[in-house]
C-alpha cells in the first residue's frame, strides 16, 4: 500500500471501498445460501443436519465480518447514520447485502479509494485511517473482532433453536 505525504491511502495499491464492501456483501449472501440449503435439508426433508452444522457458523462469522466492515467504509466514506443502520439491516433478510451493495453503489456511497486521512477531523476516521495504513494489524484485529462476537453468540446460543 503507498500513502501520500497527506498520509492520505491511495488506490489501487489496495482494495477500495467498494471492492472490501462487495467481497464482504457478496460473501454473506453466499453464507446464506448454504444455511438455507442445509434448513432445507434438516427441516424440509429431513435428510442431514449437516448443512446447517456447517454454514450456521461460516453465516455467522461472515455476518459479524460484514458489520464490521459496513462500520469502517460508512466511517471512511461519510455515510448518514440512516444509511449505516439500512447498510446493517441487510444483512438480516437473506441476500439483501447484495442489494444494499448495488443501491450503495448507484447512490456514489463506495468509491474506489479511501478518504480517511491521519489529519481528518473526525477521530473516527482518523482511526480508520490508521487501520487502513497497516492493513495487516488490520485484518488481525478484525479476526480478532470476530471471534470475540463469535464467543459472545455462541454462548448465548443460535437464534434458531
Ligand atoms: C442476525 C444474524 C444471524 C442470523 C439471522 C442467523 C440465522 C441462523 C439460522 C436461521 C440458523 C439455522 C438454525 C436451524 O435451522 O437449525 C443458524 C444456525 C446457526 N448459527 Fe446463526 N444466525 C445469525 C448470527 C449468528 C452468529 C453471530 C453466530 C456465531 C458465530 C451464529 C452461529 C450459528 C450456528 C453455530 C448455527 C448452527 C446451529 C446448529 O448446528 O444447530 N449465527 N443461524
Amino acid at each position: 500500500m503507498s500513502t501520500s505525504v497527506s498520509g492520505s491511502v491511495e488506490a489501487p495499491a489496495m482494495a477500495g471501498p467498494l471492492q472490501v464492501f462487495r467481497i464482504v456483501a457478496v460473501g454473506e449472501a453466499m453464507s446464506w445460501a448454504g444455511l438455507l440449503t442445509g434448513m432445507f435439508l434438516k427441516r424440509v426433508t429431513h435428510t442431514t443436519d449437516l448443512g446447517v452444522t456447517i454454514f450456521g457458523p461460516i453465516h455467522g462469522v461472515v455476518f459479524l465480518a460484514f458489520c464490521l466492515v459496513t462500520v469502517a467504509v460508512a466511517i471512511d466514506q461519510g455515510w448518514s447514520r440512516r444509511r449505516v443502520l439500512l447498510g446493517l439491516a441487510s444483512s438480516l433478510p437473506p441476500f439483501f447485502t447484495v442489494l444494499f451493495e448495488r443501491y450503495a453503489e448507484s447512490r456514489g456511497l463506495l468509491g474506489t479509494a479511501w478518504l480517511s486521512r491521519h489529519d481528518s477531523p473526525k477521530a473516527s476516521q482518523r482511526a480508520v485511517c490508521t487501520l487502513l495504513r497497516h492493513p495487516v494489524r488490520a485484518v488481525v484485529l478484525l479476526l480478532v473482532a470476530v471471534a470475540a462476537l463469535a464467543s459472545v453468540a455462541l454462548v448465548a446460543g443460535p437464534p434458531v433453536g
